[in-house]
């Protein structure tokens, strides 16, 4: 008789609750990806500059998602859940767990007087003893003070604080939980040693009490509660980890953990993120000092609008989704010698110039200025941009002369040789582009047992399958339209809050 050998896949869920969408993807522990699905949401901008979320949106997307991802393959062998999330985002939760107001996003610009009272009154050098960071529009310390300010009836009903995915994470496995990578970006987390600030609290006017109770990214918070895992169609076997910020976890899915390694994310935001096996901060504060999903630290720079500034040009003002066709007249010949400059600032920026009031700008135009040369300025000033981050890392003495790349823009060809260009780095891409999802799927791996540590996963899972090169040539033009760009920001930055 032969014998029969049943091979047992264990599948792994990764949640990527993103900005514009929430994407999912099903894992197994070889590195396959066997299903991909994504949902879209609306984002809110009540007032120029701000930027809001219905968190239910989020639990709809994933509840939409999840028979999808699932279709054709054993539920039952579903082992764990990552998710990885937006950061920075504030969801309340009041007593009986409703949502008190929508969530206030990390690209939300409505908290400049609160950013001031925090960096100015507080005191930088303060905050950065206290944090390893100074306030930044986007942290949601300065949103719970504007909060407490604007809308005290609000403030005073909060029992919950949660950032974006611990909210999906409560509501799968019914744990009030976040992980140091993610809780680092709130202002509140004293980086270094991993606890809350009571100081900082303090000054927050919170409790302890209304915080998560704080875990490594990798480590299980709860399995599904028992009604949802019904509702979902899978096991209530199935374990929940902390999950990790969208960056740490999309470094995680691109393999750059511990020492040294590079990640460019090049989504709605765009990120420089440098791993490092310890904790370590930039003196000028201008990139953030946070915990990584892998147990170690990093420094990142973000810009707020990285690849939405192409959608919007594009989608929003030129009214095409076709982006290929928009960058197909942008020849090799046209490269690195665009008179057409563009400020990326469409939300104010972040890293490194932590402006709220900056806006996006179009100049050098002529007559004969063509379409595609517009285009050409959007994608050049978004690497410019990034630049500017890779700058202050090189300017402490970390050398970046290749990088991981991901994100939707990182889909671009075009985008990644002027990137690798501008930046003098040669850019790797990982095989699937989705850096959050991917890395969020791996953490549920290292929690359920399926590797011993997030290294170890990585270096079994993670392949590369590009590598685009800088060439002298176009690096050495770009580099003179490199310092061009520079000077543009500080010309016009004193008009920006005048014309609003
Ligand atoms: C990072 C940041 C963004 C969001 C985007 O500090 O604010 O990258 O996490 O989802």
């Amino acid at each position: 008789m032969q014998k029969c050998e049943v091979l047992y896949i264990m599948y792994y869920i990764g949640i990527d609750l993103g900005t514009s969408s929430t994407k999912m993807l099903l894992l197994d522990e070889q590195g396959v990806i066997h299903a991909e699905v994504a949902h879209d949401y609306p984002l809110e901008f009540p007032q120029p500059g701000w930027s809001q979320q219905d968190p239910a949106h989020w639990w709809q997307a994933v509840k939409k998602g999840m028979p999808q991802l699932l279709k054709g393959i054993d539920a039952g062998s579903v082992a764990g859940i990552g998710v990885a999330g937006q950061m920075h985002g504030l969801v309340v939760l009041d007593e009986s767990d409703n949502i008190i107001r929508p969530a206030i996003l990390w690209n939300d610009g409505r908290t400049a007087k609160q950013v001031d009272y925090l960096n100015n009154v507080i005191g930088k050098d303060k905050l950065s003893k206290l944090t390893a960071n100074i306030a930044f529009a986007g942290f949601t310390a300065p949103k719970i003070l504007w909060m407490q300010e604007n809308e005290p009836e609000n403030f005073a009903r909060i029992a919950k604080i949660m950032l974006p995915k611990d909210y999906v994470n409560y509501l799968l496995a019914g744990v009030h939980a976040c992980d140091y990578s993610d809780a680092s970006g709130m202002l509140l987390l004293d980086v270094e040693h991993k606890c809350w600030s009571r100081e900082m609290l303090e000054i927050c006017g919170v409790q302890e009490r209304q915080m998560p109770k704080l875990f490594e990214s990798y480590e299980c918070i709860g399995t599904l509660k028992p009604e949802v895992a019904a509702e979902l169609g899978l096991p209530e076997t199935v374990k929940v980890c902390a999950g990790a910020g969208d960056n740490a976890a999309a470094a995680v899915g691109t393999g750059v953990v511990g020492q040294g390694g590079c990640n460019i994310s090049l989504g709605t935001s765009g990120t420089v993120f440098i791993s490092s096996k310890s904790f370590g901060v930039d003196d000028t504060n201008a990139l953030h000092a946070f915990a990584h999903a892998d147990g170690g630290w990093h420094l990142m720079g973000c810009m707020l609008s990285a690849a939405s500034c192409n959608k919007w040009l594009l989608e929003d003002i030129f009214k095409t989704g076709d982006h290929a066709a928009e960058q197909a007249p942008i020849s090799d010949d046209k490269l690195g010698r665009n008179h057409v400059f563009f400020l990326p600032y469409l939300m104010g920026e972040r890293s490194p110039i932590n402006d709220t009031n900056a806006r996006g700008t179009f100049i050098g135009m002529t007559m004969d200025t063509t379409r595609a040369d517009l285009v050409q300025a959007v994608l050049e000033g978004v690497a410019f941009a990034i630049r500017d981050s890779v700058e202050v890392a090189r300017s402490l003495g970390i050398t970046i002369d290749s990088s991981m790349i991901c994100g939707g823009g990182a889909k671009s060809k075009l985008w990644k040789k002027i990137m690798a260009n501008v930046l003098g780095a040669e850019l790797r891409s990982p095989a699937s582009e989705q850096g959050p999802g991917m890395g969020g799927a791996m953490l549920a791996m290292v929690t359920c047992g399926a590797y011993e540590s997030v290294g170890a996963a990585c270096e079994k899972l993670v392949g590369v399958c590009e590598i685009v090169k800088p060439e002298p040539e176009l690096t050495a033009l770009y580099e003179k339209r490199y310092q061009q760009f520079r000077k543009i920001y500080p010309a016009v930055k004193n008009l920006f809050p005048e014309i609003q």
